[in-house]
């Protein structure tokens, strides 16, 4: 089932996880000029990493700089590709001296739909030389760094009879690795197969066949959001449907940019399951799965309208998943479709506190609260 209008795709695979800080400062907007303090922090970097700074003009610049969505792209002061552990030790202190303090992001992958979370009008630090994928011995683990994509991943552990299970669309960004797969009762492949399909490309396939079979084109604009959701009752999917309809009328209505308005139920099962003691993912016991509003537009200046006509139909969505039982007003917000203002204590959760006492104690002086993200 597939429209403009409203497509329902199940998502058999957990979900692609960008690589995104914890922390953040104030998004710039694109029309800043650079900030002094970034001007000097490249100065500084330039003279300190010789040949690994780019600015404006340079191919590595440019590369560093893209994102999937023109939405979420800034074109920073300059860019940094730190070769090691060090390298990125250096940099920090300098974005973060005192008499710098120059905004700066992270980048990995490079396919947050939000302005700021790993883009910057400041330093941009580009971890593309941290790609490794190396299968540890014994073969249970995995070691990917940042900047490898799954795509690359399925692809290079394949032939060794291996995978992890990760993004499920070509150069999205490792972030997080689940050692081994949630296992499936077989009666849910079964009710799949019975749905009423305009389109069956339902078939056994390989994670590099299926990620390389979705689409990844670059985007204009892109806007998403997370309606946290337990099970998607048929109140829900005409809520959403009723919703979507209703955006779209809107969109069009108040002549702006829309390509498409869509709104994905990823039902995993057993969400949570193989949690870990760590800031994501949370107790099993609240296992929400993310229902996922998106937008697709073609002018970058609509991107403020879209993503408050994404809070509000999915405010209004939620509203009708609290009305089923399916959900609470509380639940944890998937970070990964968050949009940016969404409240920390509903990405983080009870792990909250932890998380700001780490802060605190790693840096007391709040260079990470320089970068982009969800601020702790
Ligand atoms: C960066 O440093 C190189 C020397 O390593 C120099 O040639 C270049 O002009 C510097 N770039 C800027 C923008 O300062
Ligand atoms: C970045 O700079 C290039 C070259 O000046 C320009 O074409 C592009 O629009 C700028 N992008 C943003 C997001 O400001
Ligand atoms: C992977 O599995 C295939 C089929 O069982 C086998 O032929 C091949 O030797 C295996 N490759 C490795 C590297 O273990
Ligand atoms: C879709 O294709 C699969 C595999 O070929 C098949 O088992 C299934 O019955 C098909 N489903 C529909 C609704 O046609």
């Amino acid at each position: 089932m597939m429209s403009r209008h409203s497509k329902l795709r199940l998502a058999l695979f957990r979900l692609s996880l960008t690589f995104s800080l914890i922390v953040t400062s104030q998004a710039q907007t694109q029309e800043d000029p650079p900030p002094a303090a970034a001007t000097k922090a490249c100065q500084i970097l330039n003279e300190t990493l010789p040949g690994l700074v780019f600015f404006p003009g340079a191919t590595n610049y440019a590369s560093d700089n893209f994102h999937y969505a023109a939405t979420s792209t800034q074109n920073s002061t300059c860019t940094v590709e730190p070769l090691t552990n060090e390298d990125v030790s250096a940099i920090l202190k300098i974005v973060g001296q005192e008499d710098v303090r120059s905004p700066f992001a992270v980048k990995g992958g490079g396919h947050t739909s939000n302005v700021g979370h790993s883009s910057t009008t400041g330093v941009m630090i580009s971890l593309v030389k941290f790609d490794q994928i190396t299968a540890n011995d014994p073969s249970t683990t995995v070691t990917l760094g940042p900047a490898a994509t799954w795509d690359q991943v399925y692809a290079k552990l394949e032939p060794l009879n291996l995978t992890v299970v990760g993004g499920r669309i070509p150069g999205v960004g490792v972030g997080v690795v689940y050692d081994r797969p949630v296992e499936q009762p077989p009666a849910v492949f079964g009710e799949i197969l019975s749905l009423p399909l305009t389109r069956n490309t339902t078939k056994a396939r390989t994670l590099t066949d299926l990620t390389l079979g979705a689409s990844q084109s670059p985007q204009t604009g892109y806007t998403q959001h997370i309606i946290p959701t337990l099970h998607y009752t048929v109140p829900i999917m005409r809520a959403m449907k009723t919703q979507v309809d209703a955006a779209v009328a809107k969109a069009i209505a108040e002549e702006r940019s829309i390509a498409t308005i869509a709104m994905s139920c990823e039902p995993y099962i057993n969400d949570f399951a193989h949690s870990v003691d760590s800031a994501y993912p949370h107790s099993p016991s609240r296992p929400v799965t993310p229902g996922h509003p998106t937008s697709f537009y073609n002018d970058v200046a609509d991107r403020d309208y879209f993503e408050q006509l994404i809070q509000e139909m999915s405010g209004a969505i939620h509203v009708v998943v609290i009305q089923e039982g399916q959900g609470l007003p509380d639940d944890i917000h998937y970070p990964n479709y968050a949009l940016a203002d969404t409240l920390v204590e509903l990405i983080y959760g009870e792990n909250l506190p932890r998380l700001r006492e780490i802060k605190e104690r790693a840096d007391p002086t709040d260079v990470m609260g320089l970068s982009g993200g969800f601020k702790i």
